[in-house]
């Protein structure tokens, strides 16, 4: 169905493998947009409750935007290239109302990494790389990287990494809060998926409105607060939250249904 990205819906998770690994999985304009169909499916498809984006091979999660694709590109093509690529892909990930991981297998850089950024949240290979590079190419990240990197590492350090494009490793990337596990290659994808496993016991209503006011938080809403008031009311017009708290009274396990 796709050439250049592999998806499997397992247990719920729709598992998606970005797939060049001959080209350390860069993104080319045909992986943004198998990316963006197959995110469509996770907004749509009910039997989908989650996502996991990884890259094929061992090497590589993604190595960043094709370079290849660079030269031809002006100004207003450059632009063009990174709105398209965040109306697409990333921003689609980030305001996703199911939990979409990172499962980072390998380098990690430039467009890679803003990728895993743009993920609700990553975990890491041991072998896992961090970097944006671009200004080694005379360019800045175009995908979102200088205002997630700094929100997730903070401004100091984003500031070094994309002045002096130096790699992080898996255990730096842990200790600044830029991954939030760090495991075996063989743990990886199971580790992601048991995480994903369980968020799926909670109720989806409730995971949906945390992703959005999270979110603006982390986007700087003046009125995150506010709008946090208004979801926590909306939830109590669920299903689920007298399902949730009627299950607590009779000290069973609630049954979630979405609604
Ligand atoms: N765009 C296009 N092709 C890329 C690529 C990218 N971002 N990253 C890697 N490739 C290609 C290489 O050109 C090479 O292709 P070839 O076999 O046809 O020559 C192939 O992938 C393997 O990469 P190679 O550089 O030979 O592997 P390596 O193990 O020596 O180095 C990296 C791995 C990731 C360190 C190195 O490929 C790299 O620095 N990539 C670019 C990273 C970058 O600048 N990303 C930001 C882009 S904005």
């Amino acid at each position: 169905m796709y050439n250049t990205i592999l998806t499997k819906n397992e247990n719920g998770t729709l598992v998606i493998t970005i797939n060049r690994p001959d080209k350390m999985n860069a993104l080319n304009k045909d992986v943004i947009e198998e990316l963006g169909s197959a995110l469509e499916k996770v907004y749509s498809d009910s039997e989908i409750k989650s996502a996991i984006i990884t890259g094929a091979g061992e090497k590589a999660f993604v190595a960043g935007a094709d370079i290849s694709e660079f030269l031809s590109l002006g100004a207003e093509g450059g632009a063009a290239l990174a709105q398209k690529g965040r109306e697409l892909v990333f921003d689609k990930i980030e305001n996703c109302p199911k939990p979409i991981i990172a499962a980072v297998n390998g380098f990690s850089l430039g467009g890679g990494c803003e990728l895993a950024m743009a993920c609700h949240f990553r975990v890491a290979s041991e072998n896992a790389k961090f970097g944006q590079p671009e200004v080694n190419l005379g360019l800045i990240p175009g995908y979102g990287g200088t205002q997630r990197l700094t929100r997730l590492v903070g401004r100091g350090k984003a500031l070094e990494m994309l002045m002096t494009a130096d790699m992080v490793g898996a255990a730096e990337a842990l200790s600044l809060g830029l991954v939030n596990h760090v495991v075996s290659p063989e743990e990886l994808l199971p580790k992601a998926h048991a995480i994903l496993q369980k968020i799926h016991t909670k109720a989806p209503i409730a995971i949906e409105k945390i992703i959005a006011c999270v979110n603006e938080s982390s986007n700087g809403d003046h009125h995150s607060f506010d709008k946090e008031i208004i979801r926590f009311g909306e939830c109590f017009a669920t299903e689920d939250m007298k399902e949730g708290a009627a299950a607590f009274l009779e000290k069973r396990k609630p049954v979630f249904k979405g609604k």
